[in-house]
């Protein structure tokens, strides 16, 4: 029997309609758009406002949309990861609250945390159980309401955040497409780096945090940028060396979108020219585990069967990734 890979057969996304400009920010902070646009490369970023909605209620369209397209009933789901750092709530997990809204009623489910790489640890870890043949088809939705945790008084990371979902279905592939190789990595000596202090079990709760606004998400920009912007080169760099392959044999860098400047230098590392890139973060900035299945969602229709992309991502944690695989459709 041939070897089974995971290949992925479907993805779709969803934003939210609200645009949060730079100019809007700048009524909101001292902040400018050119500051912002030079240096991280966003214009605008999409925010999910109103009452009673959360990541589940972005990753309800952009599931529905996936199945829609696939073909398939969401009864035909075996197992739901759900990767992200805004869960709906601290448990249950935001996979289940998904299951149960889109009638996955033969899924099992969990949710994933490894902030910014969540999606591509995700897509590693469901593979694994599509290899073994335990599972036929699996759901990874990478998705954050980033603006439930942010402080729209911190200019260090309210230019950057923005909320979307994104998705992707995993299905076995014996003709050699799909998921071929994967690095990943995590490094907790830069936890305090990146994080969101109060709300879990070290400190949680208290009307102290809150007015210490340890609830929001906390940034040590100058700090993460440096590990990010070697560490994404290098681990999507080792991808390629592992498997033989120059930039001329990519037909694809789907990086995620922290920074512009992080993007370009993963893409000059690995060889790439701009047009190979796909960079979306002008329009919806860092949505955390949403950016890379948001582009694998806008750009799908320029992929071709047999592509070689790859994913590389990096964020708190500290966690980073890169994934090297064969586009199947
Ligand atoms: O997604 C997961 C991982 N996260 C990342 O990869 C993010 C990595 N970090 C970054 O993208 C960048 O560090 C930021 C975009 C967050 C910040 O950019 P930076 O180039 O590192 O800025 P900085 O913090 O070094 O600040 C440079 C200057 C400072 O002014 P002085 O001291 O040079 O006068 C800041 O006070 O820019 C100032 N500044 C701002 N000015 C206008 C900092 N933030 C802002 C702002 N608007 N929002």
């Amino acid at each position: 029997m041939s070897k089974i890979t995971a290949a992925i057969t479907a993805v779709n996304g969803y934003v939210p309609d609200y645009v949060l400009t730079n100019h809007e920010l700048e009524t909101m902070v001292e902040t400018n758009d050119e500051w912002i646009t030079t240096r991280t490369g966003i214009k605008e970023r999409r925010i999910l406002k109103g009452e009673g909605l959360a990541t589940s209620d972005m990753a309800v369209p952009a599931v529905e949309g996936l199945l829609k397209k696939r073909g398939i009933s969401a009864e035909e789901i075996d197992l739901i990861i759900f990767c992200t750092t805004t869960p709906d709530m601290p448990f249950p997990a935001t996979a289940n609250v998904l299951a149960h809204k889109i009638g996955a009623k033969n899924a099992w489910g969990y949710d994933l945390q490894a902030a910014c790489s969540g999606f591509i640890f995700g897509l590693t870890t469901g593979a694994q159980f599509i290899e073994s043949g335990k599972h036929k088809k699996v759901l990874i939705v990478g998705g954050d309401k980033m603006s439930s945790i942010i402080n729209y008084q911190d200019r260090a990371t309210c230019i950057i955040f923005g909320d979307g979902c994104g998705c992707a279905l995993l299905e076995p592939n014996t003709e050699g497409y799909g998921i071929i190789d994967t690095v990943m990595k995590s490094d907790g000596a830069g936890a305090q780096l990146l994080f969101q202090k109060a709300g879990g079990s070290l400190h949680p709760a208290t009307h102290q945090t809150v007015d210490a606004k340890e609830h929001y998400a906390y940034q040590e920009g100058q700090a993460v940028f440096k590990f990010a912007v070697t560490n994404m080169a290098d681990v999507a760099a080792e991808v390629l060396e592992r498997n033989n392959l120059s930039g001329d044999d990519i037909a694809w860098l789907v990086p995620h979108q922290a920074n512009k400047r992080i993007i370009d230098a993963t893409a000059n590392r690995i060889g790439l020219t701009p047009e190979k890139v796909i960079v979306n973060i002008e329009r919806y900035g860092n949505t955390t585990n949403g950016t890379i299945p948001l582009c694998l969602w806008e750009w799908e229709s320029k992929f071709k069967k047999g592509d070689n992309l790859i994913l590389a991502a990096f964020g708190g944690g500290f966690t980073w990734g890169s994934i090297f695989l064969k586009w199947a459709y």
